[in-house]
C-alpha cells in the first residue's frame, strides 16, 4: 500500500487555495480515510510572484502546468484554473500520462464533457467532477451512484447563486435589477464577467451536466434553451406574489417522449414549492424519479469553502481506489436520445396585457387564445380606463402555440401592450 497519494494542483485561487487550506487542516481523518497522506506535490499558477496565503511551501509552484500532468510522482491532477483552454488540453495530458483527474470546471465540462469522459474511459481513469455543479451540494455522485437504478424524468433546479440573489432581493426588498446585481458582484457570488449569470449561460451548462448523467445523454450546454433574468421587473415579480407565485430562474431538463428537454429561463413557480423558499445565493435541485419520487438537494452553490469540499470529496474517493483498488461509477454518456426543440415543450404561462377598457375586449383577448390552442386558466383585471391591464395565467400549452399567441395578441386593437409574459412551472405540467 503506497505511504502517500500525490497530488497536482492547478490554479491556486479562491478554490485551489481553500482545498490546500482543508486538506492541511484535516490531514489526520483524510488519511484515516483514504488509508495514505494526499501529498500536494506541485502546483501551477499563472503568476508565481504572486502573494498567496496558503499553506504549502514555494518549492511546489511552478509557472508550468505541463510539469505538473507529467509529473511521474503524482497520481491525481486537480483542475480549478476554469475556462476552456488550457483546462481542456491539461486535463487530456493527464489522462494520457494515466493520471485521474478531479475537475470544478463548469464551462469545460458544459461545453467539453463527451470528449473528456470518453478519453478518461480510454486512459481507464477516473474523471470526477462534483464541484462543477452547484458548488458544495452533492448532486453528481448521488445522481451517478445512489440514483443510478432509477429512471430519472424530470430535473428542475436554481443552479445559479448569482441570479438567486437578485430575485430574492427584488422580491424581499423590492431592489431594482441592477442594485443587487452590484451587491451580488461584491459579495464575490457572481462570475467576472456576470453575463454568464445573468443571462443564464452559467446555470445551462451545470445543466447540461447533470442532464448527460441524470439521462445517459451526449448533451451540451449549447442545447439548452435559454433566457436571462435581465427582462424580469419588479411589477412582474409582485404580480407572481398576488397569484401565489415565486419568481425565480428555473434550470429544468426532462424527458418527454424519448426526447430530452433542457431550458433555462425565469418562471414564476407556486409559492408552496420547496424550490419557492430557496433564498439567497443558495442553490436547490429538485429530481424527480420513476421509482423514488421526489428528492431535494439544497446547500451553497458558490463560494471558496463549500466548492473545496466537493473537491475533496471526489480526491477522497479516487485516492482510496489508487491504495486500496476498485473504480468509481464510469460515465460515458452513449445515450442517443435527441434534443426536444424548445418550441415543442409545454408549460403554463403567465400574460400581462395593458388593454384598452371597453366592451368586447374581453371577448376578443379570450377568441386570440382560443385561435391558438390555449386555455385560459384564471383572469384578472386590474385598473380602469387607461390604466387597465388583464392578467392572465394559462392552462399546460404548447410553447409554440403560446408564442403565436403572443404575436396575435400584439396584433389586436384593444391591446396596447403585451406587457410581460413567464412561464409557470406548476403540478400541472
Ligand atoms: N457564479 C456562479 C453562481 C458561481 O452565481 O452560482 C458558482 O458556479
Amino acid at each position: 500500500m503506497a505511504d502517500a497519494v500525490g497530488i497536482g494542483l492547478l490554479g491556486c485561487g479562491i478554490v485551489g487555495a481553500e482545498v490546500a487550506q482543508t486538506l492541511a487542516a484535516h490531514e489526520k481523518e483524510i488519511t484515516q480515510r483514504v488509508g495514505a497522506r494526499l501529498e500536494i506535490r506541485k502546483v501551477a499558477v499563472r503568476n508565481l510572484g504572486k502573494d498567496r496565503n496558503v499553506v504549502l511551501p514555494d518549492s511546489v509552484f511552478t509557472d508550468n502546468a505541463t510539469d505538473v500532468v507529467s509529473d511521474p510522482d503524482i497520481q491525481v491532477i486537480i483542475e480549478v484554473m476554469g475556462g476552456i483552454e488550457p483546462a481542456r488540453t491539461l486535463i487530456l495530458e493527464a489522462f494520457a500520462a494515466g493520471k485521474h483527474v478531479i475537475s470544478a470546471n463548469k464551462e469545460l465540462i458544459g461545453t467539453l464533457g463527451k470528449e473528456l469522459f470518453d478519453a478518461a474511459d480510454r486512459a481507464e481513469v477516473e474523471f470526477s467532477f462534483e464541484a462543477a455543479v452547484a458548488g458544495g451540494v452533492p448532486i453528481v455522485r448521488p445522481l451517478k451512484e445512489s440514483l443510478a437504478g432509477e429512471s430519472v424524468e424530470r430535473i428542475v433546479g436554481i443552479l445559479n447563486g448569482t441570479t438567486n440573489y437578485i430575485l430574492t432581493k427584488m422580491s424581499e426588498e423590492e431592489m431594482e435589477f441592477g442594485e443587487a446585481l452590484a451587491e451580488a458582484q461584491n459579495l464575490g457570488y457572481s462570475e467576472l464577467d456576470p453575463t454568464a449569470d445573468i443571462e443564464g449561460f452559467d446555470a445551462a451548462a451545470k445543466l447540461s451536466i447533470l442532464a448527460s448523467i441524470a439521462f445517459n445523454a451526449n448533451v451540451v450546454a449549447g442545447d439548452v434553451y435559454r433566457e436571462g433574468i435581465t427582462k424580469v421587473t419588479l411589477a412582474d415579480i409582485a404580480f407572481a406574489e398576488n397569484l401565489g407565485y415565486a419568481v425565480k430562474l428555473l434550470a429544468i431538463a426532462e424527458k418527454v417522449d424519448g426526447e430530452i428537454a433542457m431550458r433555462v429561463h425565469p418562471a414564476m413557480i407556486p409559492a408552496t414549492h420547496p424550490l419557492a423558499s430557496v433564498r439567497d445565493n443558495l442553490n436547490a435541485i429538485f429530481v424527480e424519479g420513476d421509482k423514488v419520487g421526489e428528492v431535494m438537494f439544497y446547500g451553497r452553490g458558490a463560494g471558496g469553502g463549500p466548492t473545496a469540499i466537493s473537491v475533496i470529496g471526489d480526491v477522497i474517493d479516487v485516492a482510496r481506489h489508487i491504495v486500496g483498488g476498485g473504480t468509481g461509477v464510469r460515465h460515458a454518456s452513449t445515450g442517443t436520445a435527441k434534443v426536444r426543440p424548445m418550441n415543442k415543450t409545454r408549460s403554463q404561462y403567465y400574460v400581462l396585457l395593458r388593454i384598452a377598457d371597453r366592451p368586447g375586449v374581453l371577448a376578443q383577448v379570450s377568441q386570440a387564445f382560443t385561435d391558438n390552442d390555449v386555455s385560459i386558466r384564471s383572469v384578472l383585471q386590474e385598473g380602469f380606463g387607461d390604466e387597465a391591464s388583464l392578467i392572465m395565467v394559462t392552462h399546460t400549452a404548447l410553447e409554440q402555440n403560446f408564442q403565436a399567441l403572443l404575436t396575435a395578441l400584439r396584433h389586436l386593437d384593444i391591446v396596447e401592450d403585451v406587457v410581460s409574459s413567464m412561464r409557470v412551472q406548476s403540478a400541472e405540467d
